[in-house]
């Protein structure tokens, strides 16, 4: 059993969070593994790559050297943390995200990631599944869909604003492609503690996840 909360979820349900208020509350480092997809699709889109391209977006996620600290997402050294939010960024990530090469390499650099730190929280859409099938807990959140479109469309800047309806088409295209694509699709590992955030606080979920990490991370010492 590895020393890391895996937190797995669609759009908006409020993994990113629920993962930053569980790593404070027990010391650990986090890891956004979206924002790594963002970065390597944002690297393809300059690099005028065609996100549908597999072997050609392969190589950009091999080229390039993505980096988090704290909230803040590097691209060779650049801070990225706004431009992989852009519509642009988030109209072609699914494409690039559903490459088996292209996950390859990414799901490497996650598994070094802790190596390096030996716990942490980690977020995304196959952490419980694949990249760490042995975490101690492993967290699949939900909420209702127009909680989903709400959440992410209040976390959207202003001049970018798109009503509750097409934010919720939106998501709803994107959660279909990623639940549906051959290679580690979306979906909950058989162990995994679901909660639907929809009508409970952050905090309640919180407290959940850190007594869940303690109860298990204790048994074993
Ligand atoms: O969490 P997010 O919206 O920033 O993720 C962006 C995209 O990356 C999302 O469409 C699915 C993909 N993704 C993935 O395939 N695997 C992960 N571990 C994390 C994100």
């Amino acid at each position: 059993m590895k020393p890391v909360v895996a937190i797995d979820g669609p759009s908006g349900a409020g993994k990113s969070t629920v993962a930053q208020a569980v790593a404070g509350e027990l010391g650990l480092p986090v890891l956004d593994t979206g924002a790594m997809y963002r970065a390597v699709t944002l690297a393809a889109l300059a690099a005028g790559v065609d996100p549908t391209d597999g072997p050609a977006c392969a190589a950009v996620a091999r080229r390039v050297d993505v980096d988090q600290r704290g909230s803040t997402t590097l691209l060779d050294g650049r801070d990225v943390s706004a431009e992989i939010r852009t519509p642009a960024v988030t109209d072609a990530v699914s494409l690039v995200s559903a490459h088996p090469a292209v996950r390859t390499v990414l799901v490497e650099h996650q598994q070094t990631w802790l190596v390096a730190r030996e716990s942490g929280v980690v977020e995304g859409r196959d952490i419980g599944t694949v990249v760490f099938p042995d975490a101690a807990v492993k967290v699949f959140l939900t909420a209702s869909e127009t909680e989903r479109a709400r959440r992410r469309r209040d976390e959207s800047s202003p001049d970018q604003r798109m009503t509750i309806d097409e934010v919720r088409a939106d998501l709803d295209r994107r959660d279909r492609f990623d639940t549906s694509r051959a290679v580690s699709p979306l979906q909950p590992a058989p162990d995994a503690l679901r909660i639907d955030t929809t009508d409970r606080t952050v905090d309640e979920v919180v407290r959940d996840v850190v007594d869940c990490f303690r109860a298990r991370t204790a048994a074993t010492r």
